[in-house]
């Protein structure tokens, strides 16, 4: 009997057989057009089958792959993560088809964060290129590369909010701004999961960490995260409503604490603002053992009181611990969750499950893979992606492009670094496809013109033996290009620094690259904003590329010799040094905000001077106010004039509409993209607005001499803010609109909401 005629005859044999058994019907199962189905298999289900759909197992967790089909037949697993490999997910899938009682399909879930097998950028670089178009097409891309080996789950978007490059995690985040992790959320969703999840290569996307979970303070991972309701619902919850918007078919919560409740117990975000407010209609997961984590928090006194809470909660899936499966059907008999939670969580997660189209088409063709990974199509746009992530901080006396021909004293550990590039969250990517600078640079500009000599061998070397050759490949070129910063092992999951410089003996390379005499171009690899304030001035270029991926090669040699323009911008604040974070751009005026003019540097001070008559302002003594660079900084080969900037009116009903238009001019000899960037401030609100935020920005191409307008349109949707309890508000009262390069510059005008 085939599959699809047993669940058939399942579906409608047994309610006749049993009547219209008054199975309890689940609570506020969504009504969704898989409801019938949904309901028909609900009223089927043992209760062991339904705590066996919420829970999701590591395939390490059994002692043999026969172990672990033995679970999947009878009854015990809904879903896997970390197995791949399309025989194999087939063969996993089969048996949860035809040999187990009811026949539900498994979903697989695995880390798929910036690409599967080809590798886009860091998803902090993905951010950097501010194209949305391009980071949804890398999503797109990852989501055919994996669904093609058996996935149909991936746990991305990321986004997570967060303003300390301390967390090693912000390497997998858009970065400080909620409405950049808000395009990234969008993007990924849609690249992920196309317009129909049940297309084969489309792949069910997971918005994380819900929420809060980049405030960890000190930047230390897992960390407690103090987060007062008003910069909850303003700075962290609005990614995960835009990730709702566009279809999340799931969430993920956090390991975090927010105000002495776990993330993964927090009945009132999950229950109330993520599924009441916002109508998130998918499934939830945990983290990786973040119920049972709520015992050592010091939430739960033992697992049976972490299951209870997490499913009161409304978390639907427990993944990797078994909370879920060891307690919920005790829990259960004794009166201490209802059937109609679970039955609730088994809904949605069936709901999903039924979207991607797994009852009808469970398994993947497995002559997709060969043709599909790593194809020369993709590279392309990981190419394209990772030159759009590249960041120009400086560069003095046009030291960049490079003409072809120059003679290049290529240095620095992650030069060739095919492994290294990639960054972190690579599970399946393979070095093996990387071209990294070396490769690129002999490619494009010869190996006679590159003097390849590492210097060292890893980030974090000590060992200054290599600098002999260092000095010798200076000695034969006309320039050197070092590619410094941080292996990818140092940022992502559970890698915080506690300060912000290269590692190893790095600064020693570049002071001795800059003793030589010769101009020197420094292209930082790293998971986070770090190490400028010591170096930057032994470079008179300098590139941020974060960790590029596959092509990192190809990106930057064409950037350093102008095939192509950088166009990145910051999507984070970089800080003189650790002691000004947190530091970023949508901070508040204070009521003694610092000014170029108002503030003392501590060499500055008299010998004695007297307690108030020093400037009693908003800053550092050593570091000022300022960061070393803003949010949305980047330069460009070429340079952009901004003028012009006109409001449609000063005054405006709520209700209405204002247009906000500037001029922007290619003064530069290159065709180059250049983000514009909208930010207002509310002058004055019920409760204190930032000093800037950003509301719009759009990137745009112009040849050497050209202009265009660039058109803004600001509405209610724009100009509000959430009150504590997360009512949206828009106030009468003055707002200033800037047209800008970035966060501490633009043009201005002013406006005015009346009541
Ligand atoms: C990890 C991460 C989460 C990831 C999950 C599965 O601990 O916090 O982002 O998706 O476990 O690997």
């Amino acid at each position: 009997m085939t599959r699809v005629f047993k669940l058939a005859l399942i579906l409608l044999i047994v309610p006749i057989i049993f009547g219209a058994c008054k199975a309890e019907k689940a609570a506020s199962v969504h009504d969704n057009q898989y409801a019938n189905e949904i309901q028909n298999l609900l009223r089927q289900m043992t209760i062991e089958e339904k705590i066996a759909q919420m829970s999701q197992v590591d395939p390490g967790f059994y002692q043999s792959a026969d172990a672990l089909k033995e679970a999947i037949r009878n009854d015990e697993i809904g879903s896997i993560l970390n197995v791949t490999g399309a025989e194999n997910v087939n063969e996993l899938q089969r048996i949860a088809i035809e040999e187990s009682r009811l026949g539900i399909p498994l979903i697989i879930g695995r880390d798929v964060i910036h690409g599967f097998r080809t590798i886009f950028p860091i998803p902090l670089g993905m951010a950097a290129s501010w194209n949305e178009e391009l980071v949804r097409e890398s999503a797109a891309i990852a989501a055919k590369e994996a669904a093609s080996v058996g996935i149909n789950w991936t746990f991305a978007p990321m986004i997570d909010v967060t303003r300390d490059p301390r967390w090693g995690r912000i390497a997998e985040s858009a970065g400080e701004d909620p409405l950049l992790n808000s395009m990234v959320a969008r993007a990924m969703i849609h690249g992920f999961q196309g317009d129909d999840l049940s297309n084969p290569l489309t792949i069910a996307a997971c918005a994380k960490h819900f929420v809060g979970y980049g405030a960890a303070e000190g930047g230390r991972d897992y960390n407690n995260t103090p987060i007062p309701d008003y910069y909850l619902h303003n700075l962290f919850l609005p990614p995960f409503r835009e990730a709702v918007n566009a279809g999340a078919a799931t969430v993920m919560t956090a390991f975090n604490e927010i105000n002495g409740i776990p993330a993964t117990g927090h009945k009132h975000n999950i229950r109330q603002i993520l599924r009441k407010e916002y109508g998130f209609n998918g499934f939830i997961v945990s983290d990786w053992a973040s119920i049972e984590e709520m015992i050592v928090h010091g939430y739960s006194a033992d697992g049976k009181q972490a299951a209870q809470q997490a499913l009161e909660a409304g978390v639907d899936m427990e993944m990797a611990s078994r909370t879920y499966t060891d307690n919920l059907k005790q829990l259960l008999d004794e009166g201490k969750v209802k059937m109609e939670w679970i039955d609730e969580a088994v809904a949605n997660i069936l709901y999903v499950k039924f979207q991607l189209g797994l009852f009808e088409n469970p398994y993947v063709d497995v002559s997709l893979a060969d043709s599909l990974l790593v194809h020369p199509q993709h590279l392309e746009v990981a190419k394209k992606l990772a030159e759009e992530s590249v960041v120009l901080l400086k560069n003095e006396q046009n030291t960049l492009p490079l003409k072809k021909g120059t003679k290049v004293a290529l240095i620095g550990p992650l030069a060739h670094q095919p492994y290294e590039q990639l960054g972190t969250w690579i599970f399946d990517g393979d070095e093996n496809d990387s071209q990294t600078v070396l490769d690129a640079f002999i490619e494009f500009n010869g190996s006679n013109n590159t003097h390849f000599a590492e210097g060292l061998k890893y980030s974090r070397d000590q060992s200054t033996t290599g600098f002999s050759d260092v000095s010798r490949a200076i000695a034969q070129s006309d320039v050197v290009v070092a590619i410094v910063g941080e292996e990818s092992i140092l940022s992502g999951e559970a890698k915080t620094l506690a300060e912000l410089k290269l590692p190893g003996k790095q600064e020693e390379l570049l002071v001795l690259a800059a003793s030589k005499g010769k101009p020197v171009i420094m292209v930082v690899m790293a998971g986070r904003p770090t190490g400028l304030l010591q170096t930057q001035h032994l470079a008179d270029a300098i590139l941020y590329a974060w960790h590029p991926g596959t092509m990192a090669g190809p990106a930057l040699a064409n950037l350093i010799f102008g095939n192509s323009v950088p166009s990145g911008k910051l999507p984070v604040t970089f800080p003189k040094g650790e002691g000004q974070i947190p530091i970023y751009y949508a901070h508040n005026m204070s009521g003694r905000p610092a000014t170029a003019d108002n503030w003392v540097h501590i060499d500055d001070i008299p010998v004695q001077a007297v307690q108030h008559s020093l400037g009693n302002t908003n800053h550092s003594l050593d570091y000022g106010f300022t960061p070393l660079y803003p949010f949305g900084y980047g330069l460009s080969y070429s340079s952009f004039e901004y003028s012009n900037i006109e409001i449609s009116d000063n005054q405006i009903q709520v209700s209405e509409t204002l247009t906000v238009t500037a001029t922007i001019k290619n003064t530069g000899e290159y065709t180059a993209n250049e983000i514009v960037q909208l930010y207002i401030r509310d002058l004055s609100a019920s409760y204190v607005r930032p000093v800037r935020e950003l509301k719009n920005y759009q990137k745009i191409e112009l040849q050497p001499g050209e202009s265009k307008q660039v058109n803004f349109t600001l509405d209610k949707s724009d100009l509000g803010f959430y009150k504590p309890d997360g009512t949206y508000i828009v106030e009468p009262g003055k707002f200033n609109v800037w047209i800008a390069e970035h966060a501490e510059t633009g043009l201005m005008a002013e406006f005015e909401i009346s009541e």
